[in-house]
C-alpha cells in the first residue's frame, strides 16, 4: 500500500459558486489540513496529523488544489505560440498547418507530446481535452505519453477532409477506420478516453460530419470536441458553407454531435436559440480567453451562458493561446469579463478550471476536487512569489482576496509539486518546507 499525507492550505469547491458573488457559495476552504493520499486515492482530509506510519510533506503555508482540467488545448502547436499578426482562418494557414504537418513523424509526435504534457504538468493542469493532429501518430504519441504519466487525458484524431492542405486531409472512409482502431485501443484504456473530434465545420463536408455522428453514436462514453462560433468571418464562411443549416451550432446539431459529452470551445458569437439548444443537451462550452484576445476574436458571453444553465470550463488553447497555464487562463477570464463591465469571481474561475469541468466532463467521481473517494491529482502553490505579491498576501482582507491576488499575480513559478493519482509528477522530491 502507498501512502502519503500533505499539509497545507486545502481548497476545492463543492458546488458552482455562481458568477459574482465573492462570500464564496460553494467553497471549502481548510487552512492547515492534512490531506491523506492511500494508493493513489483521496482517503481523508482531516485537521490532525496522521499517524507515524504516514509518509508526509509539510506545505503548511502553501495553498493545496486540486489539479486543473483544461478542456481545450492542442498538442501540436506547441511551435506556433505567440505567432504574429493574423485573425484565425489566416493563422490556421500560416502558421498552425504547416506546424501540424510534423506531427505525421513519429519522433516528433513523441517529443511534442511529451515536451507538452510535461509542460502541462509543470503549471498544475493534470487533466486535459486535447486536440492532436489529423495524423494517428499525432494520437497514439499523446495517449502513450499521457498513460506514461498516469493522466486523465480526453483526445481524438482531429478530422478534415476539405478546406486545409493535402498534407493534412483525411476522406471518409480512411479517417473512420482510423477513428475506430483508436477507440479500440485507447478509449476507457485506464484513464484515457476518446473524443470524435470534427476541427470545426468549415474543414469537414457534411459526409465527414455524418460519419463523426454514426462514430460517436457506436460507442459509449465518447466525447465530441470541436470549436463553434469563434470569429466572425469564420461564422460567416459556415454560414455559406451550411446555408440549410439555422447556424454554426446548428451544424453540429444536425450531425448528431450536439450531445451531453460535447465540449464545444469559444462559443462567442451564439445567439439565444444557440444557447437553448447547448442547455438542452447538457453539452459544455470551454472559454478560452487567452486565445480569444490573442487572435481578437471576440469577448464570450458567460453572463449569457450561466443564465441560460450551460456548464462553462476553461481551455488554454494553445497555440492560439499565449500560455499553458490555466493560471493566467482564470485571470485572462476575468480581464475578458471586466471588459463587458462585469466581475468573474476567482471562486468562479477556479470552479471552471476544477469541479465546474469535472462535472461537465461527468468525471466529478474522479477529478476535480479534494473530495474523498476521488483520485489525489492535486497540485501544491505558493501563495506568492517575490516582494510585491508577498506585499500584496500580507495585506489580503479576506480569502477571496487573497486568492483572487493568487490568480492575477501568480504563474507557473508559484507551482511547488503536481501528483497526478498521489504521484508526484512536478517538483523536487526532496521534502519542502516554506
Ligand atoms: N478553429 C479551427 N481550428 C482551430 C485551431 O486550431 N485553433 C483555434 N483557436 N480555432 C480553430
Ligand atoms: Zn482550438
Amino acid at each position: 500500500m502507498s501512502r502519503l499525507a500533505l499539509r497545507g492550505d486545502l481548497l476545492d469547491l463543492d458546488a458552482d459558486p455562481g458568477l459574482d458573488d465573492a462570500s464564496g457559495p460553494g467553497a471549502r476552504f481548510r487552512p492547515d489540513h492534512w490531506l491523506l493520499i492511500e494508493d493513489g486515492r483521496i482517503v481523508a482530509v482531516q485537521p490532525q496529523a496522521p499517524g507515524e506510519d504516514w509518509p508526509r510533506e509539510d506545505h503548511r503555508g502553501r495553498l493545496i488544489l486540486p489539479g486543473f482540467i483544461d478542456t481545450h488545448v492542442h498538442s501540436g502547436q506547441i511551435d506556433v505560440i505567440g505567432a504574429y499578426g493574423t485573425a484565425l482562418l489566416d493563422w490556421l494557414e500560416k502558421h498552425t498547418f504547416p506546424a501540424e504537418r510534423r506531427m505525421a513523424d513519429a519522433d516528433h509526435a513523441q517529443r511534442i507530446s511529451a515536451l507538452f504534457l510535461d509542460a502541462l504538468l509543470a503549471t498544475g493542469t493534470t487533466s486535459a481535452s486535447v486536440f492532436p493532429t489529423v495524423h494517428a501518430t499525432s494520437v497514439n504519441a499523446l495517449f502513450e505519453q499521457a498513460q506514461a504519466r498516469g493522466m486523465r487525458l480526453i483526445a481524438g484524431k482531429v478530422l478534415m477532409d476539405r478546406h486545409a492542405p493535402d498534407f493534412l486531409r483525411d476522406d471518409v472512409v480512411q479517417a473512420e477506420l482510423d477513428s475506430r482502431a483508436l477507440i479500440e485501443r485507447w478509449h476507457g484504456n485506464g484513464r484515457l478516453a476518446y473524443a470524435v473530434t470534427p476541427r470545426f465545420a468549415p474543414t469537414s463536408s457534411d459526409a465527414q460530419l455524418a460519419m463523426a455522428g454514426r462514430l460517436l453514436a457506436s460507442t459509449p462514453g465518447l466525447y465530441m470536441q470541436t470549436h463553434v462560433a469563434e470569429n466572425q468571418d469564420e461564422v460567416r464562411w459556415v454560414a455559406e458553407l451550411f446555408p440549410q443549416a439555422r447556424s454554426y451550432l446548428d451544424v453540429y446539431a444536425q450531425h448528431g454531435l450536439l450531445t451531453e459529452r460535447a465540449i464545444f470551445a469559444h462559443g462567442i458569437w451564439l445567439d439565444d436559440a444557440d444557447r437553448a439548444a447547448l442547455r438542452a443537451s447538457g453539452a459544455q462550452l470551454s472559454h478560452c480567453p487567452s486565445s480569444n484576445l490573442f487572435l481578437g476574436s471576440g469577448l464570450f458571453d458567460w453572463a449569457a451562458a450561466q443564465a441560460a444553465g450551460i456548464p462553462v470550463s476553461l481551455g488554454c488553447d494553445v497555440g492560439g493561446g499565449t500560455s499553458l497555464s490555466m493560471l493566467r487562463t482564470m485571470a485572462d477570464a476575468y480581464k475578458v469579463q471586466a471588459m463587458a463591465g462585469r466581475r468573474l469571481t476567482a471562486w468562479k474561475t477556479l470552479y471552471a478550471a476544477t469541479l465546474g469541468a469535472a462535472r461537465a466532463l461527468r468525471l466529478d467521481h474522479e477529478i476535480g476536487s479534494l473530495a474523498v473517494g476521488t483520485l489525489a491529482d492535486v497540485a501544491v502553490w505558493d501563495w506568492a512569489v517575490g516582494p510585491v505579491a508577498a506585499r500584496r498576501h500580507e495585506v489580503a482582507r479576506d480569502v477571496h482576496d487573497r486568492l483572487f491576488a493568487w490568480m492575477t499575480l501568480g504563474d507557473e513559478r508559484n507551482l511547488v509539486a503536481t501528483f497526478v493519482a498521489g504521484q508526484r509528477r512536478y517538483g523536487s522530491t526532496a521534502l519542502r518546507t516554506p
